[in-house]
């Protein structure tokens, strides 16, 4: 870190480094991140989602690029709770930044049992709680669109939290992302990050048939970005200034100017997620970016950017 220069953001009564992490579902369980970057120059580390039991995801194909971002329909594939005790707790253990697990489920009781678990665990930070995967038939999708189920299912959640700050993933895909956000905040979410990917489909013109087997997927990379910022500064405006709750941004971030962009309105911290794929050092290069930004710009702490848009 330069001299004179302060990066490091107090995000839901945590000390962080700097304000980026990386972004649920792309960069596995920091194992498949470690031989292109340092993870420990990230202020933090989300890992895929975590269910209950393992999940084996959708058919393929379930990942295809657009002229405008990608498409993705991975339906929460992942190792399920034993496997993730056993074998990746060792190596977040190892890890010298804050890591958040996200965790996922089909009913209120699922998400319960997986927190209750790893709440007990020191080396995790935090929780994202996702309720607004758009590829899964049953949960997901619509725990994330209810005001109702989503306060109720944060209050469950955060019952069995321990001190561990519960961040919840809002889905862009509804009418009033506010009203979301308040459910949320109501359910006594510590933090919110927004947002997951918007439902999209991409339909191969020979065949007459959607090119994911799932139909539909979630839309992410820099096609979202404008709206993202949109939503970020919205709820921040709205919802979360007033209460005090603090707001992670993410939806196409690829530079440090993009990452800026979400702490301007009102982000604390960023997640970088599609970047990684084409460039894995993506975050690692955008915390260096913010740090020249606040140099060139005579800004000594970053935390004096979030939410400063004129
Ligand atoms: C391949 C892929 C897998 C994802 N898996 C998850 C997941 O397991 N849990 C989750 O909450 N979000 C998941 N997401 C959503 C991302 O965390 C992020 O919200 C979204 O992609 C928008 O950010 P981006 O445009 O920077 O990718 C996934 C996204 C992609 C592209």
């Amino acid at each position: 870190m330069r001299k004179n220069l302060d990066i490091s953001v107090d995000f839901a009564g945590i000390n962080l480094k700097n304000p980026v992490f990386t972004a649920s579902g792309t960069c596995g369980y920091a194992d498949e991140l470690s031989p292109f970057m340092d993870v420990a120059a990230l202020g933090g580390f989300i890992t895929k989602s975590i269910s209950l039991q393992p999940r084996k995801g959708n058919p393929t194909p379930r990942i295809v690029e657009t002229d405008a971002g990608m498409l993705n329909a991975i339906g929460l594939a992942n190792i399920g709770l034993d496997r993730f005790l056993d074998e990746k707790i060792p190596l977040i253990e190892e890890l010298d930044t804050a890591v958040f697990v996200n965790l996922a489920g089909q009913t209120i009781d699922d998400y319960v049992a997986v927190t209750e678990k790893l709440a007990k665990i020191d080396a995790i930070a935090g929780f994202e709680l996702n309720i607004s995967c758009p590829n899964v038939k049953k949960g997901g999708i619509t725990f994330g669109t209810d005001p109702e189920q989503i306060e109720n299912i944060t209050k469950h959640v955060k019952k069995v939290a321990g001190n561990k700050p519960l961040m919840v993933k809002l889905t862009p895909t509804v009418t009033d992302i506010s009203v979301t956000a308040q459910a949320a905040i109501d359910g006594g979410a510590d933090a919110l990050s927004l947002v997951n990917t918007f439902t999209a489909m991409a339909i191969d013109i020979e065949t007459r048939r959607p090119v994911l087997a799932n139909r539909t997927g979630g839309l992410s990379g820099p096609a979202i970005k404008p709206i993202a910022v949109y939503l970020v500064n919205k709820v921040y405006n709205e919802v979360a200034k007033p209460a005090g709750i603090p707001l992670m941004g993410l939806g196409g971030i690829t530079t440090a100017s993009d990452a800026i962009e979400f702490i301007l309105a009102g982000a604390t911290t960023v997640a970088v997620g599609t970047a990684s794929f084409p460039n894995p050092a993506a975050s690692a290069q955008i915390v260096e970016g913010i740090e020249n930004y606040c140099v060139e710009h005579g800004i000594s702490s970053v935390k004096e950017l979030t939410g400063a848009l004129n």
